[in-house]
């Protein structure tokens, strides 16, 4: 079986980027080929550098030419892996990936999702809600916000003393261990050469 390539976009920190490039050094059935970042200063640029691993950084004009498209293209990707990013992906590099664009949602789809919900504005929602449970969503892209298909959600509790911190700490937990094992489930089941 051939090593799968994977790209990932990535808007902040990388916390999630880095979960999946350590886990696919272990497996070895995927390799992070390009990490794409809408931030110049972005953390997750580091961790590209750190790793050796080729990055892109983008703009809201480039990131919708066929130019882009064509560069995402070279690498051959079996999946494209939204970790933690905060742009809405343009309709031609949807239509480019069909069904290989993937995104992490800190929150139980459908509540708290949508244009603006992102890392601590989808925390603070979940808390001003009073909600007792949260999770995580890991779901096909579409064109609008949060709104593909399902492909696995877990939750975890909200305690009554959390605050966003607190709260976003036991969420990415989950992520941590939940989004590259999806991954490497697609990789081996639905998207396998
Ligand atoms: C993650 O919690 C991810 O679910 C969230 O941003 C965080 C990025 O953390 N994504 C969204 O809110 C998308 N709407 P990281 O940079 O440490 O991986």
């Amino acid at each position: 079986m051939s090593t799968h390539s994977i790209i990932i976009f990535a808007s902040g920190r990388g916390s999630n980027a880095q979960a999946i490039i350590d886990y696919f050094k272990k497996n070895n059935e995927a390799k992070v080929s390009l990490i794409v970042s809408n931030k110049a200063d972005a953390g997750v640029l580091s961790i590209a550098k750190e790793e050796g691993i080729p990055s892109l950084v983008i703009n809201k004009e480039t990131f919708s030419t066929d130019e882009f498209c064509d560069q995402l293209k070279e690498h051959n990707p079996s999946l494209i892996i939204l970790a933690g990013f905060l742009w809405k992906v343009p309709a031609n590099v949807i239509a480019a990936f069909p069904e290989k664009i993937i995104n992490i949602h800190p929150a139980l789809l459908p509540k708290y999702g949508g244009k603006g919900m992102y890392g601590h504005h989808v925390h603070n929602a979940v808390l001003h809600a009073s909600e007792t449970t949260s999770g995580i969503t890991i779901h096909y892209v579409n064109e609008i916000y949060d709104a593909g298909s399902k492909i696995l959600q877990a939750h975890c509790p909200v305690k009554a003393d959390d605050d966003a911190d607190s709260l976003a700490g036991r969420i990415h937990k989950l992520e941590h261990y939940f989004f590259p094992r999806t991954i490497a489930y697609l990789l081996q089941n639905i998207h396998s050469n």
